[in-house]
């Protein structure tokens, strides 16, 4: 009964686990107050829910807490047949010296007592068999009911948080999402689990016991009754700071987890500004304060059990000598002593459970209420029925005076048109912060706009159903994502059916095949979780190969040469131009020198276009692309090579 197992400890962890341990720059320590258990905002609300959500397992639960009731019944039956036997000795012995059953058959003797107390002893037998019974199957009905329900919830949180817009994840940390498919599922199950069990068997206890002890003698019924709010009391008070001090601990266990990562993932950092020490220093630090927070946790937990016995021993005695005097005057037996001194011991059980499940109910009711919120969450705007066949889309693409911002309070794009025929390549360059990739991110709907059209082919995104829309496009984006699989995997990512020889044509394009033979397994490298087995460039000339085989109508770069070198670069960009025949495409990108030659050159600052035309026209408006321009190509114009050089001779893949 370690407070260590109940819900509040857990709860602390997952606070640490959203909002991190704040141990930054300079090293400075600053736990989070953890003086406070995680509860529900709204108990009741949230059980009422929580409650109506558990339907589908009704009759499951209803079988489990009815076992679970026969079973605690089953148990407090026995000391109640058992008197009979303690009696039945009793009133034997002032008959026998000898109460060894008898072997001569001319004399049965007390015989008679054996074949009395025999088939009780049996009963007894049988019914703690039948208690365990009967608390193993509610157990495992228990189970397999949690298991249920977690499995139902996580596909209810990930159903919705697919639905839910793109900027939710924009303002929730990532550790949070995660803690809800874990942390908080994990608790309400542990709760249905084990709690809803101990409760139904505790309380069944508890007025069972009171009940038969009332039958058997009032006054002494009465001592081991009073005896209730001071277990209560003792345990309740106990239980309350040994939580707090678990909770302390739990905090310096995630503060010291935090700091272990931060200091070894950093660990270059670290040593190249000769830190170690300081570090060390904070080590040693958290590492004593875990140690004095465990230990007071460790002993209060610890003394919480030896509370409640000695209590209840001191009951015990009490029934002992009251009995005794009870039984001297007749007014009750010796079987009955012997029943209330059981009772009694019965009676403490469940007190010892009860203020931990109250804190697990209590942490279990604030997860419940934090994934009721995801459940809560509003959805992405209908989808559309797309009013034309997509693969006959020819990706003309119209911005028709848009306006977004991420944050109310920020307007980023406040009135923007832009009309690009199909077929065309636009390129969008401007300074970082410019609103380059909020532009695309647009196009693919990632988020609403707040007023004005997007028209691919001359029909609103709106009217696209979100699967279509999105078929439309391959991107290649600034950050790239690949997964734990196989480099063919990662390839075929956007066309899962595509054969081994077309991943391999796409790689080749993408000038990833000759790294790719160079690894141990081909292409059945496996990539290392955040693919770390490969480098920046690697990854994106791997998402370069992906976009190639799905073979899109509209096509996005966002800076998808931004990690490679210049000779590289250049191969891509020969590969992109292949790739780019014919299909509207959006390139993002800062180095100019990239997108000189494209169709249409947008120029953007603070969100709005400021100037458009091609590189020429550009550069002989003399304004802000030419200032960008120039200011680029100051001092390294030698290094750098133009389009134009690509595919002539010379220019071949290594
Ligand atoms: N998810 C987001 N939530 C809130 N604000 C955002 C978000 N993404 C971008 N912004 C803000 O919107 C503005 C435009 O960002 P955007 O990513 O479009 O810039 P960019 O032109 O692509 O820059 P870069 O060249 O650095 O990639 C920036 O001021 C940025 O801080
Ligand atoms: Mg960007």
């Amino acid at each position: 009964m370690s407070p260590n197992s109940s819900g509040i400890i857990k709860g602390e962890e997952q606070k640490n686990q959203g909002g991190g341990i704040n141990i930054g720059a300079g090293f400075g320590v600053t736990g989070p107050d953890i003086s406070n258990i995680v509860k529900a905002k709204n108990f009741g609300a949230t059980v009422k829910r929580l409650i109506k959500y558990l339907k589908p397992q009704y009759p499951m639960i209803i079988v489990m807490i009815l076992l679970a009731m026969i079973g605690a019944w089953f148990a407090i039956w026995v000391p109640d047949i058992m008197k009979k036997v303690t009696n039945a000795l009793v009133d034997s012995l002032q008959f026998f010296t000898n109460i060894r059953p008898s072997t001569d058959p001319t004399n049965p003797g007390n015989n008679q007592l054996y074949s009395y107390i025999a088939p009780v002893l049996l009963t007894s037998g049988s019914l703690y068999v039948l208690n365990s019974l009967f608390q193993f199957m509610s157990a495992l009905i228990a189970g397999i009911t949690s298991q249920k329900l977690v499995c139902r919830m996580r596909h209810d949180v990930k159903n919705k948080l697919d639905k839910v817009p793109l900027s939710y994840f924009d303002t929730t940390p990532s550790g949070e999402v995660l803690s809800r498919f874990t942390i908080d599922i994990e608790m309400i199950s542990a709760t249905i689990q084990e709690s809803i069990n101990q409760i139904i068997t505790g309380s069944m206890t508890v007025v069972g016991v009171t009940f038969m002890m009332l039958r058997i003698d009032w006054l002494l019924s009465i001592v081991t009754l009073a005896s209730l709010p001071i277990l209560l009391l003792v345990s309740s008070i106990i239980v309350k700071r040994s939580q707090r001090e678990f909770a302390k601990q739990q905090n310096r266990i995630g503060e010291l987890n935090g700091f272990i990562e931060e200091m070894y993932s950093g660990h270059q950092v670290v040593k190249l500004y000769n830190r170690e020490d300081e570090s060390n220093k904070i080590y040693v630090k958290i590492n004593k304060e875990l140690k004095k927070a465990t230990r007071k946790a460790q002993f209060l937990s610890g003394i919480i059990l030896p509370s409640i016995k000695f209590v209840n021993n001191l009951v015990y005695v009490g029934i002992c000598v009251g009995g005794g005097f009870r039984a001297g005057s007749g007014m009750i037996t010796i079987g009955d002593i012997q029943a209330l001194l059981s009772y009694t011991r019965q009676f403490a059980q469940p007190i010892e459970n009860i203020s931990n499940i109250a804190n697990t109910i209590q942490s279990s009711m604030a997860a419940a209420e934090r994934v009721f919120e995801v459940f809560d969450l509003e959805e992405m705007t209908e989808e559309g029925t797309t009013p034309l066949v997509p693969s006959e889309c020819i990706g003309e693409v119209v911005f028709e005076n848009i306006a977004f911002s991420y944050t109310e309070d920020k307007p980023l794009i406040r009135d923007l048109s832009l009309f690009v025929n199909a077929g065309e390549q636009v390129a969008i360059v401007g300074p970082t912060g410019a609103g380059k990739t909020t532009l695309v991110n647009l196009l693919m709907r990632f988020y609403e706009l707040n007023s004005g059209r997007i028209l691919i082919d001359g029909v609103d995104i709106r009217s696209f159903s979100r699967n279509d829309l999105r078929d439309l496009y391959g991107m290649v984006l600034q950050d790239t994502w690949l997964f734990h699989g196989t480099i063919a995997e990662n390839i075929a990512y956007g066309k899962p059916n595509a054969t081994r020889d077309e991943i391999i044509e796409a790689a080749k394009k993408a000038y990833a095949h000759s790294f790719i033979m160079l690894m141990e397994d081909g292409y059945d490298t496996v990539l290392k979780e955040g693919a770390s087995n490969i480098s920046a460039g690697q990854k994106q000339l791997l998402t370069i190969a992906r976009a190639i085989l799905k073979d899109p109508k509209i096509i996005i770069l966002d800076e998808a040469t931004s990690s490679v070198d210049t000779r590289t670069e250049k191969y891509v960009q020969s590969a992109m131009l292949n790739m780019m025949e014919g299909k509207t495409s959006f390139v993002i990108a800062h180095r100019l020198s990239t997108i000189r030659q494209a169709a249409k050159i947008l120029v953007m600052n603070d969100g709005d276009i400021v100037e458009i035309g091609c590189h020429d026209e550009l550069m002989e408006k003399e304004g802000f692309y030419c200032e960008l321009y120039n200011c680029q190509f100051a001092g390294e114009k030698d290094d750098l090579f133009s389009l134009e050089d690509v595919g002539k001779p010379g220019f071949t893949q290594s």
